[in-house]
């Protein structure tokens, strides 16, 4: 069975109460409930790991391939738009990464304009909400479908 990293940084753990008006009532909880569910239908194994800490998501992410991960959905949060570091664990890394963010970081604040992992990872879906990480989760799972007919 595929098996999915799905990884959250910091404050992701606060959503639902965390300014609503931007990032809506869902939590934390409710999200992961929800690609749990979608990768179950689709025969995946989802893990998921929130952490506030950018060397525990660094540390996750250079063990990824080693625990058998075949694929990475990261929302970075505010790491994304400074974060050198987690950008070059991604670099290092062969397992794919896609990066998600449940607001618009386009239209927002200048500073969130520039995302510094965003050259080194598969794609970028953001401004959908939760829907950002659904979408991720269905080209997971339609590129593992593929690579299993091919
Ligand atoms: C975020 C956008 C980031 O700019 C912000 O720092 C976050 C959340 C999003 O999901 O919209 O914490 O990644």
């Amino acid at each position: 069975m595929d098996k999915i990293l799905v990884l959250h940084g910091p404050n992701l753990n606060l959503l639902g109460t965390r300014e609503p008006e931007i990032y809506g009532h869902t939590t934390l909880e409710d999200i992961n409930r929800m690609l749990d569910v979608r990768a179950r239908e689709a025969g995946l194994q989802a893990d998921f790991l929130q952490s506030n800490y950018e060397g525990k998501l660094i540390d996750v992410i250079q063990q990824a391939s080693a625990n058998g991960y075949a694929f990475i959905i990261l929302n970075a949060a505010a790491y994304t738009h400074y974060s050198i570091a987690i950008r070059d664990a991604i670099a290092a890394i062969t397992v794919p990464v896609i990066e998600v963010h449940l607001s618009n970081i386009h239209t927002r604040e200048k500073f969130r304009h520039q995302s510094v992992i965003a050259p080194v990872v598969l794609g970028q879906i953001c401004g959908f909400g939760v829907d950002s990480y659904m979408a991720a989760m269905e080209i997971v799972i339609c590129r593992l479908r593929r690579e299993e007919k091919a």
